[in-house]
């Protein structure tokens, strides 16, 4: 279970037989990867607060942690100078650097132990965008719910991190930026609903960091209707009070779970379920079919 102390939790999370071997392949390249390691090792932290945010369960949130600990750990066989080159990549350079989503799943994959779908999910998808912008253009509630939150991790720590390059953003700025209503960057390309629980969860965590301007408009936005961010060709609706997660396995289409507007995850008796870990993604136990889930609005009778 998830520890409050970050080095107990980094700790518990090493003990499984899976992780032991991406932690010594990690090991070795300690030094030289430094920084792509405390990038994923923040973004962990942040995908737990976040699964913590939205109802998961204790299992939910340290399956979380993982998907973040491990979302870019292709970049270990990406070769050094690439991946940290100070200047513009070359078309070349950039596919190679896009590939660690396919090489990372692979890694965690080699070592012949299950890993939890929702982890190769995240680790695959994690640069797939909301509005279909990403890596493969996977869009919208086709894009698996744990990438989808990874993502928003990730494009925070991003921003928020000085580089070679670039200086690190102020808090405000950053969650200012990654809410923008214009189009191209901004709350577009994340899960609506989960953006607004990421930027809720910063604000609690960052009292004093954040403008009070900036944090009223910040606020106003987290209680907003997630409803408004939806393109109007998406296969998605939001209720008022919540959102049905829709499930089709074998070919048998029926309700998964309910996302309830403070973002809180509620099985549906008869339901198929959120997933063995008890996490949020509507992927069925005991199936492996990659599940379709969509929103549409339902009778309030049907949610639990
Ligand atoms: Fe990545
Ligand atoms: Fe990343």
């Amino acid at each position: 279970m998830l520890s409050a102390n970050p080095q107990q939790g980094l700790e518990a999370a090493a003990q499984m037989p899976w992780l032991i071997q991406i932690d010594d392949l990690e090991q070795s390249d300690q030094d030289r990867y430094r920084e792509v390691w405390l990038h994923e090792a923040r973004v962990a932290w942040l995908c737990a607060g976040l699964a913590r945010e939205i109802g998961c369960s204790n299992a939910g949130c340290l399956e979380m942690f993982r998907a973040g600990r491990f979302h870019d750990v292709g970049k270990l066989e990406m070769p050094h100078e690439v991946l940290f080159k100070p200047c513009a990549l070359t078309a070349d350079e950039k596919l190679a650097i896009e590939g660690h989503t396919r090489r990372g799943a692979e890694i965690l994959l080699r070592g012949g132990d299950p890993v939890p779908r929702g982890i190769i999910d995240a680790v695959l998808h994690h640069h797939e965008r909301y509005d279909g912008s990403g890596y493969a253009g996977l869009r919208g509630e086709a894009l698996p719910f744990s990438a989808r939150m990874v993502a928003l991790a990730d494009v925070y720590d991003a921003l928020r991190t000085s580089r070679s390059y670039k200086r690190a953003m102020a808090e405000g700025d950053t969650l200012s930026l990654m809410t923008r209503p214009e189009r191209g960057f901004g709350r577009h390309i994340f899960d609506p609903v989960l953006l607004r629980s990421f930027v809720r969860m910063r604000l609690r965590r960052t009292r004093m960091a954040i403008p009070d301007t900036q944090r009223a408009a910040l606020a106003d936005f987290a209680a907003s209707d997630p409803q408004q961010d939806v393109p109007a060709d998406a296969l998605v609706t939001f209720h008022p009070g919540y959102r049905i997660l829709w499930a089709e396995v074998r070919g048998k289409r029926g309700p998964a779970a309910a996302v309830l507007s403070n973002g809180d995850i509620r099985d549906i008796p008869g339901g198929y379920g959120i997933g063995a870990a008890g996490a949020a993604w509507a992927l069925p136990a005991a199936h492996d079919r990659q599940v379709r889930a969509t929103c549409t609005v339902e009778p309030a009778a049907s949610a639990a």
